[in-house]
């Protein structure tokens, strides 16, 4: 199963990169997980939507290959993060490489709620008409105090974190299967 899991910010040490980062790792033997940035992305304009850069075309054509896709969200004042939000507008407009995807989303933040906030927004977008995702249910991964919560290898290090982050991908797994 190739899938895709798009790092929800440009910031060069992000958490949320680490985290799929790890379950690259940890899931190799069962899924083949790329990482997709959103750091290359244009700022989205109509303007330029009938012709966008190479990078808007390869950003979109790695969704579209993928069997299903996995986002990693950040939290930026109770909201998903700009750089993120751009990259699915380019997803919505004269291609919709999300249209019917089967997505799992998780997140990181360094506050105590995880991202919830940001999870809740992400759902909003990604059931929008022009976007149409197929969003799996519940399964919502929030790791709070994320600047504690790996270890120097970018291993995630709370046992509970790691068993229902499992329990989360063998859910995906099926929900993708099914
Ligand atoms: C502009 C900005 C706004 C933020 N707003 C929130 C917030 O609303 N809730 C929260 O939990 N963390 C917030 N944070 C802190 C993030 O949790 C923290 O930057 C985290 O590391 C983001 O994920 P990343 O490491 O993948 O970039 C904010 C950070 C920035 C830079």
């Amino acid at each position: 199963m190739k899938l895709v899991g798009i790092v929800g910010n440009n910031y060069s040490g992000s958490h949320n990169r680490m985290l799929l980062k790890f379950m690259q790792q940890r899931y190799a033997s069962q899924v083949e997980l790329s990482l997709l940035e959103t750091k290359p992305l244009p700022m989205f304009n109509q303007d330029d939507e009938d012709h966008p850069t190479q990078t808007v075309v390869d950003f979109r054509a790695a969704i579209a290959a993928a069997d299903a896709v996995i986002i990693a969200t950040p939290e930026h004042n109770h909201s998903i993060p700009a750089v993120l939000k751009n990259a699915l507008d380019w997803c919505s407009r004269v291609e919709h490489p999300l249209a019917g995807k089967k997505v799992m989303i998780v997140g990181a933040a360094l506050g105590p709620l995880g991202t919830v906030r940001a999870q809740g927004h992400l759902r909003q977008i990604l059931d929008s008409m022009s976007i149409a995702a197929h969003v799996m249910p519940g399964n919502e991964f929030l790791l709070a105090h994320a600047m504690n919560a790996f270890d120097a290898n970018g291993r995630l290090t709370d046992q509970k974190d790691i068993e229902f982050l499992d329990t989360c991908m063998t859910n995906f797994i099926k929900f993708v299967e099914a």
